[in-house]
């Protein structure tokens, strides 16, 4: 059996950790896409909007043997879910009404309200707003792209006309942001929940963040992805403000920003890719919600490949680890 990811990018950590244990297809639109390069087959295939896409996905899940299939952007869950629910492809994705929902952030806002769950006051352009300050969000927003913080109805006026694309007006939320990595099974089950800080972000991933033992947000995300019937990985983010306490402002039914976190702190065996291998092959995970190791803090960098004339890696790399220092 293999793993088939989707939208793969820079995503390098990700696709690496599912080829530790399983054949790892890769596939993305761009051939310099560099998590590519950590998959044992990198294919290219039509792009999401050509009809030919969900086709061109099957034919590899045939020829490759493929049980699951995982999207690594918003931009295909949506596509990806529809496949699924007409029997076409074994994607990990929610039903294509919560994925439809996930991708645009005024639905997300009225489903999480429809299921008691706490989102921010929410409006769009032209509705009474309650209290400023607000945050005037791109509805179908990623990458933490378009956002802008307004003080009072003159400004938001201003941005929701600024940005070229549908938006909506948000609460600006106080006080820490925290996001919760979760993992469901193929009945939307939880099987596990992971909170951690978000210490700093860069163009939607964040690059240093802790690991933190937080029983509401354990809670929370597990109520959130059980609620919504996620399949597979989902990221909620969620502020805890001063004066209204917890707040979603996102909930993303792929991979989050910081896949190191729940790496490091899952219990031995039972990191997400090893999971989710598992249930591509069929075999039942027992839920394990709030098993983790606290405490544990990650710090990202940049890394880079050296592809030859032909855009094959040569295995060069320009840094090791340091040994002992030269002598003076
Ligand atoms: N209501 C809000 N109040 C305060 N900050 C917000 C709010 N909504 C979003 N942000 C900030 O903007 C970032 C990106 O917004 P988010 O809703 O996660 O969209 P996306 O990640 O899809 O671009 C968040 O991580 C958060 O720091
Ligand atoms: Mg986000």
């Amino acid at each position: 059996m293999s793993v088939l990811l989707t939208g793969v990018g820079k995503r390098y950590d990700i696709v690496s950790a599912f080829a530790q244990h399983d054949t790892t297809v890769a596939v993305d639109p761009n051939p310099l896409a560099p998590a590519q390069y950590a998959a044992h087959h990198r294919r290219a295939v039509p792009r999401i909007e050509d009809p030919g896409y969900v086709p061109a996905l099957a034919d590899l899940c045939a020829e490759l043997d493929v049980g699951a299939v995982v999207p690594l952007t918003d931009l295909d869950i949506e596509v990806l879910a529809r496949a699924r629910a007409d029997g076409l492809l074994p994607a990990l994705v929610p039903d294509p009404d919560v994925a439809a929902a996930t991708f645009d952030k005024y639905e997300a806002h009225a489903l999480l309200r429809r299921h008691g769950l706490p989102s921010p006051p929410t409006v769009l352009p032209g509705e009474p707003v309650e209290a400023y300050p607000v945050m005037v969000k791109p509805r179908h927003g990623s990458g933490a792209r378009s956002i802008h913080a307004a003080r009072d109805a003159a400004e938001a006026e201003f941005f929701c006309r600024y940005v070229d694309e549908p938006v909506m007006v948000q609460r600006l939320m106080q006080g820490p942001e925290f996001s919760i990595d979760a993992l469901c099974d193929l009945d939307g089950r939880c099987l596990n929940a992971i909170p951690r800080t978000m210490i700093e972000s860069r163009g939607g991933e964040s690059i240093k963040g802790t690991v933190i033992d937080d029983r509401e947000l354990v809670d929370l995300g597990r109520e959130v992805v059980e609620a919504l019937g996620v399949r597979g990985p989902c990221t909620v983010q969620v502020f805890r403000d001063r004066e209204i306490g917890l707040g979603i402002t996102d909930v993303n039914a792929r991979f989050g920003g910081a896949f190191p976190a729940p790496m490091y702190a899952a219990p031995p065996g039972r990191t997400y890719p090893e999971l989710i291998v598992r249930m591509a092959r069929g075999e039942a995970v027992a839920p394990h919600v709030g098993e983790y190791r606290a405490g544990i803090t990650f710090t990202r960098y940049y890394w880079q490949l050296e592809l030859d004339g032909d855009l094959r890696p040569t295995g060069r790399d320009i840094v090791e680890p340091p040994g002992p220092p030269p002598p003076r």
